[in-house]
């Protein structure tokens, strides 16, 4: 059984996720705060301040294909104004050869809650597996 505030933030996440998967820039940078922290492979160990290392991605065409996101596990937690959300991501797609292909990324998201709904503040990604 989960909070409103839990459903709310399993709900933003979702809708970030969808939101990076089609390149969609004008929600992704309505969910997320313009200080955004965050460490993830492309980053190479550094952490990195801001939206415009994430728009870069954003600006490349979207892979074309098949493609299918389950969120694995999820956990939330509120503690105060902040929501932190882990889970791992599955993303099935069609590899080189046409053939299905899985990969797996673990994810820390936290996000701020501001007088405008919860705001997307730092997050942590794996490397896919
Ligand atoms: N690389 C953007 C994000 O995972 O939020």
């Amino acid at each position: 059984m989960s909070t409103p505030a839990e459903h709310e933030l399993l709900k933003c996440t979702r809708e970030l996720l969808e939101c990076i998967a089609a390149h969609d820039w004008a929600s992704y940078e309505r969910l997320c705060d313009p200080s955004l922290t965050a460490f993830e492979p492309e980053a190479r160990g550094q952490l990195v301040e801001g939206l415009a290392f994430h728009k870069f991605y954003f600006d490349l065409p979207a892979s074309s294909g098949p493609r299918h996101t389950t969120l694995c596990a999820p956990r939330v937690r509120v503690v105060g104004d902040v929501g932190i959300v882990t889970y791992v991501r599955l993303t099935q797609r069609l590899d080189g050869n046409a053939r299905p292909a899985t990969s797996a990324i673990e994810e820390t998201r936290i996000w701020q809650r501001t007088e405008g709904g919860w705001r997307h503040v730092h997050f942590h990604r794996s490397a896919p597996q």
